[in-house]
Parts: structure tokens; sequence; C-alpha cells
């Protein structure tokens, strides 16, 4: 029988709903979609219980009527400067000669590196091996039936706060549901945007949304970095607005309609009619006075995610793959060239167009929805080796390591 996932993305301007089938073939079909515009929630501060559940119920009623399917459980996507990435390490001896390492022992590894010391105020996300190391040999990826005495674990776990995560769970509770899971959602829009060779070779997917820009870095086929900073599309129309003295609508709209991120982009500059506030008469502008509004800070976007996140961090030459933009301020037009001028790397947009068999295959393809829809194909990746896997005793991390870079990426 087909199994129902449902992804909820609660971002700073809007919360949005994928639910999708796993059907017995492994094909995932999207069976609604659905976003509401919300904004109880800014990263790092005020919680709007009441207005993200009334949000959530708005989306989940019209992603309901769409599929035919009564929501019950959600995936939550989580993000911003709230999570962390430690790095732990963990060891085992065996005492017998020629000792073949078993899943139990890596499992064993993984639950160790799990008692790293991290603040009582945060709850571990993911628990992501790295790499481990057998007698001495690094850079293993899999040391399952390797024969050896001491196996030392480097394992990635990334942390919460336990108020961030139960104000998710208070606000999705009102809204009538449970969540079935908290995933971290660049590790989710990987799933949808990110291709196994960039994985592989090196990338930074860059998440520019509303209220926080996220990155996270993978290389070698695993997470290896993640950051945020709370400046992105909002800061955007907030400027507009200032500089043109309208209302926020207004500058919203200019930005999406007629904005772009980059000088050099603009092939036509196009005069606009723009109205002023109360009274006032319209008056006229183009669109290069436009970007050099939007311009300046989507490059200190850039320059803090170069200097702070990629350059400090020891990625800045490593990442092949380079940037991968994504998020609804991806859409700026003209942002992917100034990405690959600011960064001296390759760089394109990353639009959730993979992973899915059918149904609202075109919708789905907005950098809005990356999130979203990644948060439903990390969890039908993990149905799919479910069903491939019955009755054998996998641990879960290793299972979800396995997927990762083997089973989509492989
Ligand atoms: N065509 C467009 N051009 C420029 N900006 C756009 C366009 N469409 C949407 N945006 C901007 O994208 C932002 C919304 O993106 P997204 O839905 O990814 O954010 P979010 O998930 O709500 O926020 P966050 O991830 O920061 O919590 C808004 O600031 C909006 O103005
Ligand atoms: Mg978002």
């Amino acid at each position: 029988m087909a199994q129902i996932i449902v992804g909820l993305d609660i971002g700073t301007s809007k919360v949005c709903a994928l639910v999708a089938s796993v059907e017995e073939n492994g094909d995932v079909n999207i069976l609604g979609l659905a976003k509401s515009p919300c904004d109880g929630f800014i990263r790092g501060g005020i919680f709007n219980i009441d207005t993200i559940s009334r949000a959530i119920r708005n989306v989940i009623s019209m992603v309901e009527n769409q599929s035919g399917e009564a929501v019950k459980k959600v995936i939550v996507g989580v993000a911003g400067s709230d999570i962390k990435g430690i790095l732990s390490t963990s060891v085992i001896t065996t005492r017998a000669p020629n000792h073949e390492i078993t899943k139990e022992d890596v499992a064993r590894l993984i639950q160790d590196a799990k008692n790293v010391r991290y603040p009582s105020d945060k709850i571990i996300l993911h628990t992501l091996p790295q790499e481990f190391k057998v007698d001495g040999i690094e850079h293993i990826k899999d040391p399952i039936g390797m024969i050896g005495i001491r196996v030392e674990a480097t394992v990635h776990i990334v942390t919460a706060s336990v108020s961030l995560i139960e104000n998710f769970r208070r606000t999705v509770n009102r809204a009538g549901l449970e969540v079935e899971e908290f995933v971290f959602q660049p590790l989710a829009s990987a799933y949808s945007v990110l291709e196994p060779e960039e994985i592989e070779i090196g990338v930074a997917l860059i998440d520019i949304g509303a209220g926080t820009t996220d990155v996270a870095v993978f290389e070698d086929g695993i997470l290896r970095y993640t950051g945020s900073l709370p400046i992105a599309g909002e800061r955007i129309t907030g400027d507009i607005r200032k500089a043109f003295r309208i209302q926020k609508y207004l500058a919203e709209e200019l930005k999406v309609k007629e904005g772009y991120a980059y000088l050099d982009a603009i092939t036509e500059d196009k005069s606009i009619i723009v109205h002023g506030i109360g009274s006032r008469e319209p008056f006229e502008i183009t669109r290069s006075m436009l970007c050099q509004v939007i311009q300046p800070r989507v490059e200190e976007i850039f320059e803090i995610l170069y200097e702070e996140h990629l350059r400090k961090q020891g990625f800045a030459r490593s990442l092949s793959a380079g940037i991968v933009l994504t998020g609804g301020t991806a859409l700026l037009k003209g942002i992917v060239e100034l990405a690959s001028k600011k960064f001296e790397m390759p760089a394109r947009l990353g639009i959730p167009t993979k992973g899915f068999a059918g149904g609202f295959l075109e919708e789905v393809q907005n950098p809005i929805y990356s999130t979203a829809a990644g948060l439903v194909l990390y969890k039908a990746e993990e149905i799919k080796q479910g069903m491939k896997s019955k009755g054998s005793i996998i641990n879960e991390t290793v299972k979800k390591l396995k997927d990762f870079f083997k089973t989509i990426f492989g």
C-alpha cells in the first residue's frame, strides 16, 4: 500500500505543505502542494503560535482537499542560527584477531559519539557520521565488513535549541497535528536541489529566504558545515521601501517584478512608474536605480557568507561545484551571475526538479518549495530503504547515512 508523507515548511514569510505518496514501486507522487503567507515566525525571536498555527491549518486543509488524504502527522523543517554543528569522535577496540567490523560496532561508535558534551538547552537533531579510521587507515566511509582492531568514528552532531523545537511542536500541535520528525532544512533541500556529483566534489547550498540566509557545505558525499545569517529578502524589500519612500507592499511588488541583483544583467533599462505614499504624485524610476538599492545588500550577504562561512571555515578553494542558490530570493534576476562573480566560483539556481514521478510537477519547480520538497524526499528515501530491507536490523543512523550517499546519490 502507498505511504503518505507530508512536509511542512514554516518560513519567515510563508507556511507551505507538500503531500506525497510513496508507491510500492518506489515512485513518489505529489498529491497536494499549498502555501499561505504568514509572518508569525521571526528566526531567533518572536514566535506567534496562534498566527502560525492558523496558517498551518489553512495550508493543511488546502492539501487535504487536493489529495483527499486526512493529514495527521507532518515532517517539519528547521533552520537558522539556533542550529549548530559539533564534530565528535569515538573509538572502539576489539580483542578478537581478524574481527570483521559489524553494523552493530558502527551503531555503538555512533551512539558513543552522541555522548559529546553540548549545552543543556540544546537537543540533537541529527547524527551524521563523517568518516572512520580503521587501525590507522584514514578516510574510510563505510568500515562494515573490514577487518580491524581499533575503529574510530568522526561524527557531525547537529543540535537545535530545545525552545525552538518545543515552540515548533506546540504550534504544530495547536493546528491539530503531530510532528513525525524534525529535519534540518539544508539536509532536506539537498535532496531536492543538489546533484550527487556536486555533493561529492564540494558545493555550498545557499538558501536565501525572507528572514534568513542559510548556508550548508557538502563535500565527499556528506554535510560538512552549516551557518546562518539574519539578512535576506525582507531586508531587501525594507531597503527599497526606505530608498523610494513607498509602502512595503509596493516595495515587495517592485522587487519581485522589476528587481535585479546585478547591474550588468540589465539588458533594457526600462523606466517604472511608482505610486507615492498618500496623496503624493506618482514618480518615475529606472530598473538600474532599483538595482542600485538591491545589489549592495545582496553583495553584503555574499561577502559575509564568503568571509565568515566559507573562507574562515577553509572551504574557499575546495568547492569544485561552487554555489547553488535556492529560496525565494534566489529568483532575483541577475543573482546567479552576481554570485558567480563575487564568489569566483560556478553558480546555478537550485529548483526542485527531481525525485518526483508525478503530480504538481510544474508547480513544485520554484525555489520557495526546495525545503518542503526536500523534506518529503528525505523521508521517502527512508521509506524506500525500509521496503528493501524489511526485517533486517539496521541501525537508523547508519541507514540514513547510507541513504544519503549511496541510494539516491550512488
Ligand atoms: N521573483 C522574486 N524575485 C525576488 N524575490 C522574490 C521573488 N519571489 C519571492 N521572493 C522573495 O523571497 C522571499 C521568500 O522566500 P522563501 O519562501 O524561500 O522564504 P521563507 O522560507 O519564508 O523564509 P526563511 O527561509 O528566511 O525563513 C521573500 O522575501 C520574497 O520577497
Ligand atoms: Mg525558508
